[in-house]
């Protein structure tokens, strides 16, 4: 068999021009992820064994054996987590994750606390964080900075793996996964997230979750993904291109409550002001685009409402109470599926899922 390819095989150049689709076959080692940097790099089988890795490990966590048993794992690995931009539950989800399986953590969040603050070079601090972790998870509002870094770190003597774990406007892979998760565990008793129509609301123009997601839902067939926003925040044509490039049929839509009744999921989202030049925050009406209860009787008895987080006032707090909303869920899932990803980048899915089976499953 001839060796796989990793990132140390390219130059920067080359990997920076080629076609998203094509970068993740530079990701893998040992036939697992080895940097996580990009929806394009998972399948639908892969997505689907994540998924199952997550709930195995969500029951085994019940108890106070399979905990110990977790721990217990990777109790000898330390992680970077790396973190420019703010956050609250990817960060958060990221050090519970670590935690389950024993990974001692470090952190930066505010690099005016770091030596980036004294001059020193993005590259210089991720090979300085590479010296002495064994993972480096990394936020940055920079677009493609993680893939960067990666494949940096891929050519030094210590390379290390990296999570993108939200790179500027373009990619938020392990939020991607996450949603997926959610999906597959919403729509368990209804076949899978085959066959359904997903309704994105918002700001789908800067919003990178739904750039990830979008192109993650290309992996099931006849899926159906509808754009909910106002002129400015449509969708970008580029992830058009891909949809119609993946035949994934799609519809653009400026009127909300046409959607909701077509809707198996509806993916809400928030208007992404930090994007705007300083000074010059536009005012965008986005009452239409708003969830509030009215429109809970247009949505179908079995769809489910989700939303990454955090929310402004695109949905109405009473809005949770209604047994379709699915977003404080979807919130727990990310660190079930982060845990899983962490493990399998290790080398632990096989470990885990005998542990499994050996409780009965
Ligand atoms: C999202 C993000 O950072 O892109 N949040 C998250 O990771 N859960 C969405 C957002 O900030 O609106």
């Amino acid at each position: 068999m001839s060796e796989p390819i990793q990132l140390s095989d390219i130059t920067w150049e080359s990997f920076n021009a080629m076609d998203v689709g094509a970068k993740g076959r530079y990701l893998a080692r040992n036939n697992r992820e080895y940097h996580v940097l990009v929806a394009q790099q998972f399948t639908r089988n892969r997505l689907e064994e994540l998924g199952a890795l997550a709930t195995a490990i969500r029951r085994i966590s019940k108890q106070e054996e399979g905990m110990t048993f977790l721990r217990s794992l990777l109790a000898n690995h330390r992680a970077m987590l790396y973190f420019s931009q703010p956050s609250s539950r990817t960060f958060l989800s990221f050090c519970a994750a670590c935690e389950i399986l024993g990974l001692n953590i470090g952190e930066v969040r505010d690099t005016s606390t770091s030596s980036e603050f004294k001059g020193e070079t993005q590259e210089d601090s991720v090979r300085t964080f590479s010296s002495y972790f064994d993972l480096i998870i990394m936020r940055s509002q920079m677009g493609g900075l993680a893939e960067r870094m990666a494949w940096l770190l891929s050519n030094t003597e210590r390379p290390v793996p990296m999570i993108n774990a939200g790179s500027g406007k373009d990619q938020h892979p392990t939020q991607a996964l996450l949603d997926v998760y959610t999906l597959q565990r919403s729509f368990e008793k209804r076949g899978s997230i085959d066959g359904k129509t997903i309704v994105f609301v918002g700001d789908l123009a800067r919003g990178r979750t739904v750039r990830s997601l979008a192109w993650l839902l290309t992996n099931y067939r006849d899926v159906k993904m509808i754009f909910v926003a106002p002129p400015e925040l449509q969708i970008g044509d580029d992830i058009l291109a891909l949809l119609k490039g993946a035949g994934v049929s799609f519809e653009l839509m400026s009127e909300f409550d046409r959607a909701i009744p077509l809707a198996d999921a509806i993916y809400m989202t928030r208007i992404q002001d930090e994007w705007d030049a300083p000074g010059e925050k536009r005012k965008i009406d986005i009452s239409r685009f708003c969830f509030t209860c009215d429109k809970l009787p247009m949505l179908k008895s079995d769809a489910v409402i989700m939303h990454p987080f955090p929310r402004r006032q695109e949905i109405s707090v009473e809005v949770d109470a209604d047994p379709r909303a699915v977003y404080w869920r979807q919130m727990r899932n990310g660190m079930w599926i982060r845990t899983a990803l962490i493990a399998a980048i290790f080398g632990k899915e096989h470990q885990i899922n005998d542990f499994f089976a050996r409780q009965g499953g």
